[in-house]
């Protein structure tokens, strides 16, 4: 059994060790808001927070988690930085078909609890890892910008 915090409480699965954390989020735990996209980290549709950092959940095994603290896209808007991002969000209209928005909040919201004021190279690195195939990320540079200043 691996125990974890998952949005402020105390979970526990009883998955396998190496099934990947995002399985385990979305079946076992039953937060869907985080995505399946590639399986292989290398899209971002799967970002969450271990311990406040942005990490791909479909390559972590459920073991990494164990004593962790986990923040998925349900529970990033109860703090103040995902808060402003989810905001900034709304303001600017960044999302299309969606699919891609929950890892996109994630990375942003990590991105600016390391670094308050982004440049626009800080923010394309941060960032790069993240694919949106309806290419929203014009809108999503300009969201962090919103969000930053909101947080200043
Ligand atoms: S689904 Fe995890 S990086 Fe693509
Ligand atoms: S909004 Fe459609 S993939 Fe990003």
């Amino acid at each position: 059994m691996t125990r974890f915090t998952l949005n402020g409480k105390q979970v526990s699965s009883e998955l396998p060790d190496d099934t990947p954390l995002l399985w385990a989020l979305r079946d076992d735990l039953k937060l869907t808001g985080t995505k399946f996209g590639c399986g292989m980290g290398l899209c971002g549709a799967c970002t969450v927070h271990m311990n406040g950092a942005p990490i791909r959940s479909c390559s972590t095994p459920l073991s990494a988690a164990a004593g962790a603290r986990i923040t998925t896209i349900e529970g990033v808007g109860t703090e103040r930085a995902g808060k402003a991002v989810q905001a900034a969000w709304q303001k600017l209209d960044v999302v299309q078909c969606g699919y891609c928005q929950s890892g996109q909040i994630m990375s942003a919201t990590a991105l600016l609890a390391s670094n308050p004021k982004p440049s626009d190279a800080d923010i394309d690195a941060a960032m790069s890892g993240n694919i949106c195939r309806c290419a929203t990320y014009v809108r999503i540079r300009a969201a962090i910008h919103e969000a930053a200043k909101a947080l200043a």
